[in-house]
């Protein structure tokens, strides 16, 4: 039996190109090798304010995006959080586990709550804990994400330790497995990591000449004020992406171009661009067309919750057990 992996996404509107090259390209490459479950975490996206009758389209997004990015659910399990209530039983039992403190001093929060001031609820706080519910209710060993997840991984370390010392060891501890496109930055401040919250994203389904506009005007290496300077590919935000787009001979041309200020930046993004989109199109003309079928996508969303109900009543039953409940 091969080992589980479990990994979630928020439906936030617009999964974006951080999303893909972080964490969905990686989902579809460890299909082969593990038992995968994707799972579209409705309950970590309310959260923040949000619009209700726009949650049901979000979901559906969501779902259509990862099976266009190649998450075949007959080779994997895709599911909707909110479809399996386990996920919010073994939150709470989890939070008895979970020291206050550590909530605390996660990154994401203190970010959420400076960006939310006001309306800030316990959800929030306790988002770490979801998480931990979301992996462990599947015993799942293997979890694929960005960098920016790393610190909530960790905590779910910490967490199945502790459930473990505490009630037996009825849990593997969960491991992060990151890409190398682990934190994909924004195009218009490379300080600054790709994110809906910071609106500085490039959307899977945006259309083409928006997302030229936003590579045309991509912040490069300063050093290049005109064609003639020679650049720093490696300080160039926009040669990272050729790195995770572009097949390694243009990679090396440009960065080649680039040191002998051969190449301009505008001829490096086009060819980047022409890379970025041979990959795009076809995932938007996948998800566009399963968007115009929507009782497919909510038919196969049923079926993976069901597959995960089963697995998630049984881990239920022995936790209990173990709990003296
Ligand atoms: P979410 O929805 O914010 O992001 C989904 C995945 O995309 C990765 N990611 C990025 N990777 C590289 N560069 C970026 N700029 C970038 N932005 C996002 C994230 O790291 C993530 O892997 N809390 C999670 C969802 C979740 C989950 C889980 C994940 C809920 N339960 C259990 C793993 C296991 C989240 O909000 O991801």
């Amino acid at each position: 039996m091969s080992k589980r992996l479990f990994s979630g996404i928020q439906p936030s509107g617009g999964i974006h190109i951080g999303n893909y090259l972080g964490a969905i390209r990686n989902w579809v490459e460890l299909i082969p090798q593990f038992e995968c479950i994707y799972c579209i975490v409705d309950y970590h996206a309310i959260t923040v304010p949000y619009e209700p009758a726009e949650m049901q389209g979000r979901i559906l997004e969501a779902a259509a995006v990862n099976i266009a990015c190649g998450i075949d659910p007959e080779r994997c399990t895709l599911f909707v959080q909110s479809h399996v209530p386990e996920h919010t039983e073994l939150a709470w039992i989890l939070n008895t586990v979970t020291p206050i403190g550590e909530l605390f001093r996660m990154t994401q929060f203190k970010d959420k709550s400076a960006q939310f001031e006001g309306s800030v609820n316990a959800g929030l706080l306790n988002y770490p804990v979801l998480m931990a519910a979301d992996i462990l209710l599947y015993k799942g060993e293997v979890v694929p994400v960005g960098e920016d997840q790393v610190q909530h991984l960790e905590l779910s370390r910490e967490i199945t330790r502790r459930f473990n010392a505490r009630f037996g060891e009825l849990f593997p501890e969960p491991q992060p497995r990151l890409t190398a496109a682990a934190r994909v930055m924004g195009l218009d401040d490379p300080t600054k990591k790709m994110s809906k919250s910071v609106g500085n994203t490039i959307g899977l389904l945006e259309d083409p000449q928006s997302i030229w506009e936003k590579v045309r005007t991509a912040v490069t290496d300063p050093a290049r004020v005109r064609r003639s300077d020679p650049g720093e590919p490696t300080k160039c935000n926009v040669f990272s992406l050729h790195g995770y787009f572009s097949p390694p001979a243009d990679i090396e041309r440009v960065a080649a171009g680039c040191r002998g200020a051969t190449i301009g930046c505008i001829e490096c993004k086009k060819l980047m661009y022409g890379h970025m989109m041979a990959v795009l199109n076809p995932i938007r003309e996948r998800a566009q067309a399963l968007l115009a079928q929507p009782e497919r996508v909510w038919d196969t969303l049923r079926r993976g919750a069901h597959h995960c109900r089963t697995i998630a009543r049984a881990t239920m039953g022995e936790v209990r057990r173990a709990m003296g409940l």
